[in-house]
């Protein structure tokens, strides 16, 4: 547990506002602050913060909750880790979790002492005399690459055997720890290194720790690389190889491309800014992390029909994430490594002045794909791109993408416009509807799967959920006397809310309670669903009178209808047939 005097300075100094504006371009709506939603897509803001609460809700998707959840849901983490995560962001030492180890496996901080271990071991492998030779000849002969920039990256070589396995236990490491590090792994006849006879690559966050490797054979052996899995100390989709270093560099854009030795060659010509994904595709949780450092970057992805797959996707989500994609188009060679040797780094670096816009690129793959002679194919090719266009937030983007289209499809500037407008509004309707039947859904309580016990009874339900409501914004009122007597847990009709109503007495009794409170204790829907509650009840009555009414028909209404709920009423007809 930690102590609550750390997670309300925590809060304190965490303004909600300040985090969520670093992932979210949020902007002023009344006294609140308004943004396009993280957790779904969405082309028309609904995502709230609170500035007066401390806490953030989304209309279009029912997310919601505080500073600490919406850490725990932009960044995955477990509720201690966001604690953790904010903590640093603050500057403030947690000293008491340094080390320690989770009751369900080794800590990060203990992984990562293990990795800096292992990658020291390699790189000695690799300088070794006679161990390192093969992976000498390979990286310095077939890779052609430099002593200085094998040590710039810390490459090192993988011996065969258990070689890793040995050292690590002679520095402590028990064997639990190897296989959580996912170092080592457990066969039919005992643990065994999962690196063996490669060259390997450790992963480097931004902060400097090594969180992962990454491990190449020396021939055409498969599989031809090895990636850590995800471990306590990394997660696939949101680590970039060589983000360490092209974080610093100095040109605006990131250049995203496909392998560790495009990047491994890119920076060795003096293109520093280039990253790749992990034996992975791009996720969205890459997107926002890329949305962090720039807005622009350059995709180099593989001339192949697997590398165009990729690109299509990363565009995409790049562009929920508010990044501008070019895309560079490989010529004459398979991947970047491999065109920057054939033809030298100034072509290289023409390649990337040429690289185009990701629209351009959408009117090609369009134009490319219809017979331009054809009416019919033209017409789909004009919708195709009038939706394209219409989908782009910009209306300064939207008039470019205009003339663009009229000039590829040889039609009116006019036309194109007329139809892309006519998209935007049919959009707008279709979203807005699906808001509205969002809301009714979720207000209605059919099929509430956060409250499943809502729909047995919806009128007592909603009638608990006022003076939970109201509980929310006014714990203290829980002491008020309901026609003589304190509300208690019989008074409350599902199991959500006389989960939310007993803890709102504990805390109001140990002092203070808040919703930030709830984080720690109840799962993120359940969260989000005090939230809305709260949120929807400021809008109402929620004084002690409105709460005397509210929790005396409540009560009423439990008393009165204990044996009609709707489980009730079925079951007493079955009885009568
Ligand atoms: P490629 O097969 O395109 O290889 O894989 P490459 O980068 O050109 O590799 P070299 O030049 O032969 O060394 C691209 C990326 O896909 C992942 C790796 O991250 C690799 O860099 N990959 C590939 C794997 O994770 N496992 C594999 O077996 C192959
Ligand atoms: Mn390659």
């Amino acid at each position: 547990m930690i102590p609550d005097s750390i997670i309300e300075d925590i809060r304190y100094r965490c303004d909600i506002e300040d985090v969520i504006s670093s992932y979210v371009t949020l902007k002023r709506a009344g006294s609140n602050v308004k943004g396009l939603c993280p957790f779904h897509s969405e082309k028309t803001p609904s995502f709230v913060v609170y500035k007066d609460t401390q806490s953030f809700y989304c209309f279009g998707c029912g997310a919601g909750g505080d500073v600490i959840s919406f850490i725990m849901r932009q960044e995955n983490l477990d509720y201690v880790s966001a604690v953790e995560f904010l903590a640093r962001r603050a500057g403030i030492t947690l000293p008491e979790f340094d080390g320690k180890t989770a009751p369900d496996g080794p800590s990060r901080t203990r992984i990562l002492k293990m990795n800096t271990d292992a990658a020291k071991f390699f790189r000695d492998m690799l300088f070794d005399d006679t161990v390192g030779a093969p992976g000498r000849a390979y990286l310095a002969g077939e890779r052609g690459l430099s002593s200085a920039v094998v040590k710039h990256f810390g490459l090192g070589y993988a011996p065969r055997g258990s070689a890793l396995m040995k050292h690590l236990k002679s520095l402590g490491y028990s064997n639990e720890e190897m296989e959580a590090g996912y170092l080592i792994a457990k066969g039919d006849k005992g643990y065994y290194d999962i690196f063996r006879g490669r060259v390997m690559y450790p992963i480097i966050d931004v902060s400097g720790n090594i969180v992962a490797f990454g491990g190449r054979v020396l021939d055409d052996s498969k599989p031809k690389y090895l990636n850590s899995a995800d471990t306590p100390a990394f997660k696939k989709s949101k680590n970039l190889f060589a983000l360490n270093y092209a974080k610093n560099s100095s040109e605006d854009a990131l250049i995203i491309c496909e392998g560790y030795m495009d990047v491994i060659a890119m920076h060795a010509a003096g293109f520093t800014n280039a990253v790749a994904t992990l034996g992975t595709a791009i996720t969205s949780e890459h997107a926002r992390i890329i949305k962090r450092y720039t807005s622009k970057v350059i995709l180099s992805y593989d001339g192949d029909e697997a590398g165009k797959k990729a690109t299509d996707r990363a565009m995409g989500l790049l562009r929920e994430a508010g990044v501008d994609a070019k895309i560079l188009v490989m010529k004459g060679a398979k991947d970047p490594d491999e065109f920057i040797k054939k033809y030298g780094k100034e072509e290289f670096r023409r390649l990337l002045d040429e690289s185009r816009s990701r629209f351009d690129y959408v009117i090609e793959k369009t134009v490319s794909k219809y017979n331009m002679e054809n009416a019919d194919d033209k017409i789909k090719a004009a919708d195709e791109l009038c939706r394209e266009i219409a989908s782009v937030y910009s209306k300064i983007e939207r008039d470019i993408y205009i003339g663009k289209t009229a000039e590829a499809l040889a039609l009116s500037k006019e036309s194109v416009k007329h139809d892309v407008e006519t998209i935007i509004r049919r959009n707008a309707r279709g979203e807005k509807k699906k808001q509205t039947e969002n809301l009714i859904r979720i207000t209605s309580g059919v099929s509430d799967r956060v409250n499943p016990d809502y729909a047995k009874a919806p009128r007592t339900a909603r009638l608990e959920e006022s003076v939970i409501g109201i509980l929310l914004i006014h714990p203290e009122y829980v002491s008020l006397k309901v026609d003589g007597e304190e509300l208690k847990e019989d008074d409350f009709f599902t199991d959500l809310g006389k989960r939310l109503f007993s803890f709102i007495v504990e805390k109001n009794r140990e002092g203070s309670f808040s919703i930030s409170h709830l984080v720690e204790n109840f799962p993120q829907e359940e969260v989000s669903r005090a939230v809305k509650l709260q949120m929807s009840r400021r809008e109402l009555s929620n004084d002690d009178k409105a709460y005397l009414t509210y929790a005396s028909a409540l009560r009423k209404e439990i008393a009165g209808n204990a044996s009609s709920s709707l489980e009730d009423i079925i079951s007493s007809k079955r009885n009568k047939k």
